[in-house]
């Protein structure tokens, strides 16, 4: 089968390149997935780049990519609640990575029906940015009536996590560029800030969340505008000390910085790093069934131009998903 593959860290026009392999085969709880779309996240082209290689390490050559949605074509014998020919989408977990690949076996475990009002592209660019959304949001108690910021609300988990939140009941500030204000408005924010033209420190004060997206100042500049006993919730930062044991980071202790802020604001930083589950999957595609969510997707690229699409994912200014289409 065709897959799109990772050769060798560096830079990604010359550390990506097609080649052929042999189609998965498929595991006991494994499901085989025929790709019909995948979707680019920015830690495909951090793990090219090799700044990842620690917490990540990769044996080369390896498939690219984390978000596939298909067709079933095989499961293994221990695989219930799917059938050959559902359609399906998922964000496989580390050890499985591959989805920029004609065919992905993936643990059935953390796949998830495919809503049947989306399309396989919109299904595609979901997994990852909603499984990251909810569970750096839900590990904040993010509840009806907080006032969060959500930064970089035209990225890609910046424009779920505004819809997520508004679905929640939560009031919505987010950081944008001047073009994308009004669509991201729209996508239900309640008050966008333009960072051109203002400063989002003089906008917003006495938050009860912070989701930071960005990481470096803007996750210590959180601090200053979240509310006694607030809430940063990064995924773009350092690792909180409980995050840093579950991740096996023995002896790990914040920096004195952070832990000086956190403690002028009795506040809760957490660090969220995504895991793929299928059950909150499901959840997130009966926000999509109930029209509460909504794919932003910015460019669809062919299999073909998939090395073209993480050229542009990288340049950091995507509106919301890149997709590669196999169809
Ligand atoms: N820890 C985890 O498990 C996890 C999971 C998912 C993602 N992440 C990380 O989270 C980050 C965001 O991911 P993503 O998929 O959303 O990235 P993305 O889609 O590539 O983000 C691009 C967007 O960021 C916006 N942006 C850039 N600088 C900005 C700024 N200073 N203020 C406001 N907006 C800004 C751009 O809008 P403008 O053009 O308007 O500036 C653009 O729309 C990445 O670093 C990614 O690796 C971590």
């Amino acid at each position: 089968m065709k897959v799109l593959q990772i050769e060798k860290y560096g830079e990604l026009k010359d550390a990506l390149s097609f080649t052929e392999t042999k189609k998965p085969t498929v595991s006991t709880t494994d499901i085989l997935i025929e790709t019909k779309a995948a979707s680019l996240n920015p830690i495909d082209y951090k793990l090219v780049s090799g700044g990842l290689k620690d917490m990540v390490p990769l044996d080369l050559p390896i498939t690219i990519g984390f978000d596939v949605s298909g067709i079933i074509l095989e499961k293994g014998e221990g695989v219930t609640g799917f059938e050959i020919g559902d359609e399906v989408y998922t964000r496989v977990p580390q050890n499985q990575m591959g989805t920029i690949a004609e065919y992905v076996a993936v643990d059935s475990m953390v796949v998830s029906k495919k809503p049947e009002n989306i399309s396989f592209e919109a299904a595609a660019s979901l997994p990852l940015i909603g499984l990251t959304s909810f569970q750096a949001l839900e590990r904040v108690g993010l509840k009806a009536g907080d006032k969060i910021l959500i930064h970089a609300g035209s990225g890609g988990v910046g424009s779920f996590a505004i819809q997520y939140a508004k679905a929640k009941g939560a009031y919505v500030y987010t950081t944008t560029s001047t073009k994308n204000v009004e669509w991201v408005k729209a996508l239900g924010a309640d008050r966008v800030i333009d960072y051109k033209k203002e400063d989002y420190k003089t906008v917003v004060s006495e938050l009860d969340i912070v989701f930071d997206t960005l990481g470096g100042d803007y996750t210590l500049d959180a601090f200053k505008i979240i509310k006694e006993g607030g809430k940063v919730s990064s995924i773009a930062s350092i690792p909180d000390e409980e995050t840093a044991a579950m991740m096996g980071m023995e002896g790990y202790k914040l920096p004195e910085n952070f832990s000086t802020l956190i403690k002028e604001k009795s506040a809760n930083y957490k660090l969220t790093w995504m895991q793929p589950n299928g059950k909150q999957l499901d959840s997130i595609s009966d926000m999509v069934k109930e029209d509460k969510i909504k794919a932003v997707i910015d460019t669809v690229y062919s299999f073909e131009d998939a090395i073209k699409a993480y050229l542009y994912l990288a340049e950091g200014r995507a509106k919301g998903k890149v997709i590669v289409s196999m169809s």
